[in-house]
């Protein structure tokens, strides 16, 4: 096993930003580590299969990384022939790593048995630990959840992550069939640091530094893995840092979600893309972004309904400029939600198709 990229503050738990299939842009790293970076970041996954080529946009977020900090470059995929051959072509540029996807949940990906699909079938899995140990030019990380119907395949799990030296786990405490819906299992990835030789990364619903903190403690991981409130809150890294140095943690206001929201409308641009597409993705950040804005959810009822930059650009100034002074929520407020047929906590009646 071989040591993990130093931390920002030496000796500090680390924390990465969680991939995110069409979020984790090489533009979002740039706004992320604009306003705070994390110690880590992982790339979207690069499909892997018999005619896959390196996704260029992912790709460009490792060759012209635009942070200052290491990125590994996340897989999905399960034949070994196509996974040497990717690994291959990642191997000349600058990456800390690669890290194999053993947790999407969308049905599309985990019934071609890659993604969450794998942990149905330990056996492979552990053919392609062995391949990707030997193969990874630099550290070889697992992004897994606990299990996939239920948490069964656990324990083997953890066997395979010891018996092939893995790097790190970044663990995501639900099962495949939980998606997002159930509450983390936070007792498992404790068990995982525990069990496992190497490093584990503690990953779902770490909404704030408090919280951080609290799965720190609770779990004895080696850091935290944050994904959707990273978006809401871009400080939530640096305020990692400074709580756990005991420094005055900055809070911010509405004003600096303002600059957020604005330094998001102008990395995210593209003069190529309609407008009104442009809209739907700055609206799919905002999501996030509104559930510390107003406890009623004003904010959130109207951003969603917003078609054009104007309308958008008087939402975000009404709610956000004129009250820069307010304080913005450390927590999401309670009854909001960012995607509601997809993170309530009851189990929705269709599975959907994202990771
Ligand atoms: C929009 C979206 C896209 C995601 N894409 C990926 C992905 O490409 N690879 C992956 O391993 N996990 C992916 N995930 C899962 C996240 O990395 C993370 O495990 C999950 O969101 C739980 O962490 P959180 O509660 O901090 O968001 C995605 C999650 C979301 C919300």
């Amino acid at each position: 096993m071989s040591p993990l990229p130093e931390t920002i503050n030496e000796g500090q738990a680390c924390t990465a930003l969680a991939p995110m299939q069409d979020v984790t842009t090489w533009e979002f790293m740039k706004v992320v580590h604009q306003f705070g970076s994390p110690d880590y970041y992982f790339t979207e996954y690069f499909r892997v299969h018999e005619t896959s080529i390196l996704e260029k946009h992912i790709l460009y977020s490792i060759t012209d990384n635009p942070t200052d900090r290491p990125i590994f470059a996340q897989l999905i995929g399960e034949n070994l022939e196509y996974i040497e051959r990717t690994v291959s072509e990642l191997k000349s540029h600058p990456i800390a790593g690669i890290d194999l996807n053993l947790g999407c949940p969308a049905p599309k990906v985990y019934k071609k048995n890659v993604g969450g699909g794998l942990l149905i079938n330990l056996d492979h899995v552990d053919k392609i630990f062995g391949l990707l140990r030997e193969i990874s030019p630099h550290l070889f990380t697992v992004k897994s959840r606990i299990g996939f119907e239920d948490t069964a395949p656990f324990e083997r799990l953890l066997d395979l992550i010891n018996k092939h030296d893995v790097d790190l786990l970044s663990l995501h405490g639900r099962t495949v069939k939980e998606m997002y819906w159930a509450d983390v299992h936070y007792d498992y990835i404790a068990e995982a640091v525990k069990r496992a030789n190497c490093p584990v990364l503690a990953n779902g619903n770490v909404t704030s530094y408090l919280k951080a903190e609290e799965i720190l403690y609770n779990t004895g991981c080696h850091g935290i893995m944050i994904g959707r409130s990273a978006i809401r809150n871009p400080w939530i890294f640096r305020q990692i840092r400074e709580h756990l140095a005991g420094d005055v943690v900055f809070q911010p206001t509405l004003g600096d979600v303002f600059a957020y929201s604005q330094s998001l409308r102008e990395t995210l641009f593209k003069e190529s893309v309609p407008e009104q597409n442009q809209v739907n993705k700055l609206k799919k950040f905002f999501n996030f972004i509104g559930l510390g804005v107003d406890p009623g959810g004003q904010f959130l009822y109207e951003i969603r309904r917003v078609r054009f930059f104007e309308d958008m650009d008087d939402v975000l100034y009404r709610y956000l400029k004129v009250h820069s002074d307010k304080p913005f929520a450390t927590e999401p407020y309670p009854g909001l939600v960012a995607r509601p047929n997809r993170e309530t906590q009851v189990k929705p009646l269709v599975e959907v198709a994202y990771c």
